[in-house]
């Protein structure tokens, strides 16, 4: 558990130039309904409100110099919604994806995909392949986001496409290996994430990043919402995750 609150003024002195920053970052931007409930409002307006935090937060994480950046946006469980939230949703990633060819160029960010996108419409599949294409030669930070992604779905692809590598005889059952595994989800080649942090204060994975964060940091805020996440709730999560002692099963 972890207080951003309560510790806040503990740490006021310790700067992010002192510190081992992580590689990458995953977030679980989750809490925007109950954002809005808290206001009597709809749904939607706490993801209108969350998608701004998304674009604050995704800057300041390039401009500290974080090498890969993880944002769970869309989970392939996120379809059970009212349909009317979904919809919202829907008409939010297609002004964000819009927004995002031009927002993200000054910042360098090199923006990816994560999940089956071939399930939204066609308008949206076209916005991401230009956001795909248009940032593909970009040197700064890997922004993955994650939409329509479930770990379970992804490991079930990485499964059929290893099966079917193995039934054409591009590989052998011996050859099935951890780094294989790797090599067939979505993330494939990027560095496993060193520090997940989700706000709204669920102790759950909610099916995100499962075989990549076998050793990750996890830091759970449980008295902050996504849509009131600042870059200090960061700053605060990145000096927590540098207090840890990683051991990855060693001493
Ligand atoms: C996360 O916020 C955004 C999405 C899942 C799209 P929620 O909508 O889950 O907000 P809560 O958890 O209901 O407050
Ligand atoms: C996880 O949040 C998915 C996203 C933030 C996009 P949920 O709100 O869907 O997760 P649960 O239902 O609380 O586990
Ligand atoms: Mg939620």
């Amino acid at each position: 558990m972890f207080s951003f609150f309560k510790d806040k003024n503990k740490d006021a002195d310790i700067k992010l130039s002192d510190i081992k920053l992580p590689e990458h970052i995953g977030i679980i931007m989750d809490g925007n309904g109950r954002w809005a409930k808290k206001r009597a409002l709809p749904r939607s307006a706490g993801h209108t409100a969350g998608a701004k935090t998304f674009r604050t937060i995704t800057r300041y994480c390039s401009n500290i110099g974080i090498k890969y950046l993880t944002v769970y946006a869309f989970s392939t469980e996120n379809w059970k919604r009212p349909e009317e939230e979904v919809k919202a949703l829907m008409s939010l990633f297609k002004s964000y994806l819009e927004e995002a060819i031009r927002d993200f160029k000054d910042d360098d960010i090199v923006v990816r995909f994560i999940g089956d996108t071939s399930a939204f419409s066609d308008e949206l599949q076209a916005l991401i392949e230009e956001n795909q294409t248009m940032s593909a030669d970009r040197t700064g930070m890997v922004l993955n986001i994650a939409m329509n992604y479930g770990s379970r779905d992804e490991i079930v692809r990485a499964v059929k496409r290893i099966a079917a590598d193995v039934k054409s005889g591009r590989t052998d059952i011996d050859s099935i290996d951890q780094k294989m595994i790797s090599d067939n989800l979505y993330t494939a080649g990027q560095p496993d994430p060193d520090l997940i942090i989700r706000p709204s204060g669920e102790y759950r994975i909610s099916n995100f990043l499962l075989w990549q964060s076998a050793y990750t940091e996890y830091v759970i805020m449980d008295d902050v919402l996504w849509p009131d996440f600042t870059s200090e709730m960061l700053d605060a999560a990145l000096i927590e995750y540098a207090r840890r002692n990683r051991r990855f099963g060693g001493v």
